[in-house]
């Protein structure tokens, strides 16, 4: 079995939102908990897939397990070392080792300069090329991700989406990296491009043996890249196991209803209490929109949970004392619900 590259244990990230007068002087605001205690590890050469709505705290969790933000508590052992509380300093040789793709396609894109110039600076952030070393270099690059060479002369305003996601991919690839966050690499992309860049990323993590997260809210991408899958929901991983088991035989409500809401996918707008034959006089929650603001006691999918209503709205769901929390129900399959 290939050796743990990554290990994140019970990590938490606290953003303060400070909104009105008051919160900006007193310098207090609401705590939003975008990371509520996740944990997971991540082996050389193997891809787990993040997943879940929009503002369930994929991205913070990416950019803290590379350390682009502090984490509020929590350890990040990364190649067998905690990196939870290294400095700047003691980070910069690591750098090169963990890469993100981030969402927006122009990021690490100066619109100002060429392609043959962005991946030239990647080239020498960490390292000082010879010349021929560079041209050779870029040529390789190019390759990797099928790029024509007369790219090179682009200013990214001449790229398409795609050709961007490849200058972007290879701009990370010049640093050799071994784990990469690959943070919804596909959502900016027309569905015909996301095929070729998903099939790209898999080739390169053949040929150069990189370790993928892999996050999206697009579950049947995350389940043909990923070995492993995580859900989340609210800050919290709810269920987590072998992809093919996340895909066909979801255990926890909520990986069911994402599953739904795809096959729905014209009708995403539709309650989700409306399509489990809840109530109708409940509010309907639309998709990407959490209430940190509400207090959810127990259970904090309860509010929106179909098996919940099914089983009339059982107490030690709700109960402040019983947050479900993840449970093997085998084969390393956990999941946070009290009838899974
Ligand atoms: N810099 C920030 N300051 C305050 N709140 C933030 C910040 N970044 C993200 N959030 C909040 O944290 C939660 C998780 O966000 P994010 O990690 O971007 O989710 P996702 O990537 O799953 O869409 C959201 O409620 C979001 O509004
Ligand atoms: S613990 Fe209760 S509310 Fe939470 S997912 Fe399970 S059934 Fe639904
Ligand atoms: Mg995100």
């Amino acid at each position: 079995m290939s050796r743990t590259i990554l290990e994140v244990t019970d990590l938490r990230k606290d953003y303060r939102q400070r909104r009105g007068l008051v919160s900006m002087l007193t310098g207090q605001g609401r705590v939003i908990p975008a990371v509520d205690g996740v944990s997971f590890y991540l082996r050389e050469n193997e891809t787990v897939g993040l997943v879940g709505e929009s503002g369930c705290g994929k991205t913070t969790i990416g950019r803290t397990v590379l350390r682009l933000t502090d984490a509020s508590s929590g350890r990040i052992v990364f190649d067998g070392r905690d990196i939870t509380n290294l400095s700047r300093a003691e980070l910069r040789p690591l750098r090169r080792e963990m890469q993100m793709i981030f969402q927006d396609l122009d990021a690490g894109l100066n619109p100002e300069m060429r392609v043959r110039d962005i991946l030239r600076e990647a080239l020498t952030v960490h390292e000082r090329p010879s010349e021929a070393e560079i041209a050779g270099r870029v040529r390789e690059l190019l390759e990797q991700v099928s790029l024509k060479d007369s790219k090179l002369a682009n200013f990214p305003s001449e790229l398409s989406g795609g050709e961007k996601r490849r200058v972007g991919i290879a701009r990370v690839l010049a640093v050799r990296p071994r784990l990469i966050v690959a943070d919804e690499p596909t959502s900016a992309l027309d569905i015909s491009i996301q095929a070729q860049v998903v099939n790209l990323l898999r080739d390169l993590q053949k040929h150069l043996g990189l370790t993928y997260l892999f996050i999206s809210h697009d579950l049947p991408v995350v389940e043909l890249v990923s070995q492993k899958v995580a859900v989340m929901y609210l800050g919290r991983i709810v269920e987590m196991g072998l992809a093919e088991n996340i895909a066909h035989q979801p255990r926890h409500p909520y990986t069911g209803i994402l599953w739904a809401s795809l096959a729905d996918k014209q009708n995403t707008e539709v309650s989700l209490h409306a399509r489990a034959g809840a109530p109708a006089e409940r509010e309907r929650p639309t998709w990407g929109v959490f209430d940190f603001e509400q207090p959810v006691n127990g259970c904090r999918f309860a509010p929106r949970c179909p098996l919940y209503q099914d089983k009339g709205r059982p107490a030690v769901c709700t109960d402040p004392a019983s947050e479900p929390q993840l449970r093997d129900v085998g084969h390393g399959h956990v999941v946070a619900c009290h009838f899974a």
